[in-house]
């Protein structure tokens, strides 16, 4: 009776395997993951290398970001590729920014990535508390 139950469970897990990779690809293609914001304060210690809150340093200041138009600090002398964009910042396009941001605006002077999905969830969720 060992086998049928062994042999159940790998096609179960098998499922459930294949339903999570299904659900991973649908939501980095269309919403991304819930974020969680008091982990996303902490995962920001990574951005203020160049970034803070209120001051624009070697990247520009962060207060109001979700839903602003990208590029338009007054006094951040912005690449012309990002001042051009025509973006703006919300849960989508952070996510992307955030994945990669030469592939979303070619010629910006931001390279640093952030590979897991949920990371990236979590910072733009404290992003957005910044109000
Ligand atoms: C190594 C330096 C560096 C790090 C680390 C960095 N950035 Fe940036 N960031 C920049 C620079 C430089 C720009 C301006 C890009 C341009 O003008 O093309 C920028 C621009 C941005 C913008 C566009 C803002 C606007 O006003 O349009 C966002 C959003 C952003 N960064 C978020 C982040 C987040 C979130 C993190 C941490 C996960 C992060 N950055 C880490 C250097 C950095």
């Amino acid at each position: 009776m060992k086998r049928p139950l062994l042999m159940t469970c790998l096609a179960a897990c098998a499922f459930a395997a294949a339903t999570a990779i299904a659900g991973a690809t649908e939501a980095t293609v269309t919403s991304p993951v819930p974020g969680d914001p008091a982990h996303g304060k902490t995962l920001y210690q990574a951005c203020q290398a160049c970034h803070s809150v209120d001051d624009n340093d070697l990247g520009p200041k962060h207060r109001g970001v979700v839903g602003r138009r990208a590029g338009s600090i007054a006094d951040y002398n912005y690449s012309l590729a990002l001042k051009n964009s025509g973006l703006t910042w919300d849960s989508t396009t952070l996510d992307r920014w955030l994945s990669n941001p030469s592939a979303l605006v070619p010629g910006t002077k931001m390279y640093f990535k952030i590979a897991d999905a949920q990371v990236r969830a979590d910072i733009i969720a404290y992003l957005a508390e910044l109000k």
